[in-house]
């Protein structure tokens, strides 16, 4: 099975979470700040949520369905996030998704992370589209894609449902022939 490839930008690297992430991951992701605008994670967050969202990622990525890695820092490799591609190979699209640690935003970690993955995405993956949805009034996450040159195509209205609520999703995209590299990164190698 391929690893999953590293990635590195100025301050991040973007890379395979790993057992030892595991508790860490549990409580970045079991906030109740990063529950509320997203709809895998589960609450309680447990270890052992973490450990199969792990191994979904692995599978993922030797499927060819997926890219999925831990925001780190580049210097002492503290997790801090997650980053990721859904990837419909059919259609050359996939689906950017990211959530940052409470503690760690508005830093621009987000859009660092996600800029870089646009770029293994259209430069290494060949893709065609990648494009997210958010919920609306999720602010943060509309201005990281703003930031990213992606462009507001429309809303669902109330195509999320969670905890008995239904929400509009807010679709922000951007196509290979109008993505401009924000950011610098590199594959690590092995
Ligand atoms: C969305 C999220 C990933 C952003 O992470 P981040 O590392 O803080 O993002 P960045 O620092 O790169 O950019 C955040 C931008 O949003 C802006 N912002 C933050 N809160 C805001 C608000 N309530 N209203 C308007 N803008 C807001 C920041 O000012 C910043 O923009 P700027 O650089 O122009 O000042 C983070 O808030 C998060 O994890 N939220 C919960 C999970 C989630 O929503 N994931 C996305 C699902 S689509």
């Amino acid at each position: 099975m391929a690893n999953l490839p590293t990635i590195l930008t100025p301050r991040l690297r973007l890379r395979a979470w790993r057992e030892g992430d595991l508790p860490r991951l549990a409580e970045l992701a079991g906030a109740p700040e990063v529950y509320r605008f997203t709809l895998r994670i589960p609450r309680p967050y447990t270890i052992e949520h973490a450990r199969q969202f792990m191994h979904v990622q692995r599978e993922a990525w030797a499927k060819g369905e997926g890219l999925i890695l831990a925001i780190a820092r580049r210097d002492g490799d503290e997790v801090m996030g997650t980053v990721g591609l859904e990837i419909n190979r059919a259609m050359d699209r996939a689906e950017l998704g990211f959530w940052v640690g409470v503690e760690h935003w508005n830093r621009g970690y987000a859009t660092e992370a996600a800029g870089a993955m646009l770029g293994y995405g259209f430069g290494n993956l060949g893709l065609n589209r990648i494009f997210a949805g958010h919920f609306a009034g999720n602010e943060a996450s509309a201005r990281v894609q703003q930031k990213l040159g992606m462009k507001r195509e429309g809303v669902l209205r109330q195509a999320f449902k969670k905890d008995g609520t239904y929400h509009d999703d807010v679709i922000y995209a951007i196509l290979r022939g109008e993505f401009e590299p924000g950011v610098e990164w590199t594959i690590q190698s092995e």
